[in-house]
């Protein structure tokens, strides 16, 4: 059976251009810091998101781990959304590798406000931990893939510039965010002290993430990087596909956005399960099955069965992710499952 596989973005393959430049980069060791391949793409991605330098890491998760360890101290404490995936999804490396507390604060649509963060501050005093850091998510995952605003991401800033604490924007999908705003990913974050992008999300790369900020910031991330294992000699094999990505994938993520609004307009016409529309900004549409009586994973089971493959989120919560193996045609047909399904 040919599977219409909604789970994730991460499930692209690499383009034939992609793997042709692969082949054929230039390599050297990146731990001495000599892959012109790697070196190309760290510039490439820094220029960009308008960045000192970049550094290629081999995940998102990484990315984000290695943010908060070149700007924090152990024992402090990382402003957070509760709903994040840095917080629920990365097997709490804040805590047990960076050795930080996070504060979760709930987002709306994902999005924190320069208030709540404000709110939130501890005084000084011996008794708290010092909050030195605050992560973003644009584009935001569990929150459907919704994208903060230039002006929602300022009003955080100037809040933690006041108060002396860092920017870090998970940006795994920050070209999502950016072509579903319609503005520049260097817009999205020039408020940010550190910034994480996925090469093997929507842009279709088979592994890689780039994590962009000052020289100085960077510096201290390469060292976190080796202390987690990251430096990966003749990365060239990677950051040639990432070249390849930044160079020709973003504007094709329009096409997935399009995708995931017929998607999510169909579901909702069909009228069996509760969708908020609002939330359908970029590639991600998430529904919630709890009118039919079941959970997320026995409806998810029966959409397999019939062809059609997505993630649950909770109890009751459905996602399905739109990418550049799914055409149109796949949107129609995944609606029919999911209609006979409901
Ligand atoms: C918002 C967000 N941040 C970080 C990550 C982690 O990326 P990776 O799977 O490359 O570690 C993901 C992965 O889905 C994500 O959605």
């Amino acid at each position: 059976m040919r599977f219409i596989d909604l789970r994730s973005d991460t499930v692209t393959l690499p383009t034939d251009e992609m793997r042709e430049a692969m082949a054929g980069a230039e390599l050297g060791d990146d731990v001495f810091g000599e892959d012109p391949t790697v070196n190309r793409l760290q510039s490439r991605a820094a220029k960009l998101l308008g960045k000192e330098a970049g550094l290629l890491v081999t995940s998102g998760t990484q990315g984000n781990l290695v943010s908060l360890m070149a700007q924090t101290t152990p024992g402090e404490e990382a402003i957070v959304e509760e709903s994040s995936h840095l917080f629920n999804n990365e097997t709490a490396g804040m805590s047990r590798v960076a050795g930080l507390i996070p504060r979760a604060l709930p987002g709306k649509y994902g999005a924190l406000s320069g208030r709540q963060v404000e709110e939130a501050l501890r005084p000084e005093d011996d008794h708290f931990p010092r909050s030195t850091i605050v992560c973003l998510e644009n584009t935001h995952n569990a929150a459907g893939g919704t994208a903060m605003t230039p002006a929602q991401t300022k009003s955080v800033a100037e809040v933690a510039r006041a108060k002396g604490l860092k920017l870090h924007i998970d940006g795994a999908r920050i070209f999502n965010a950016a072509v579903g705003l319609g503005v520049s990913a260097s817009t999205l974050v020039d408020q940010a002290d550190s910034v994480t992008f996925c090469l093997s999300k929507g842009l279709s790369c088979p592994a890689g993430s780039v994590v962009v900020g000052s020289s100085e910031f960077i510096g201290e991330a390469r060292r976190a990087r080796k202390v987690l294992g990251g430096g990966m000699r003749q990365a060239g094999v990677l950051a040639a596909a990432g070249l390849v990505a930044l160079e020709t994938m973003i504007p094709r993520l329009a096409e997935d956005h399009a995708n995931a609004r017929l998607l999510a307009e169909g579901i909702d016409r069909i009228g069996a399960v509760d969708i908020d529309l609002k939330s359908v900004q970029t590639n991600i549409v998430i529904f919630d099955v709890a009118p039919l009586g079941v959970s997320s994973s026995e409806f998810a089971s029966t959409l397999e069965k019939k062809g059609l493959k997505v993630t649950t989120k909770g109890r009751t919560r459905v996602r399905c992710v739109t990418h550049r193996g799914i055409g149109s045609g796949d949107v129609h047909s995944a609606l029919q499952i999911l209609e006979d399904a409901f």
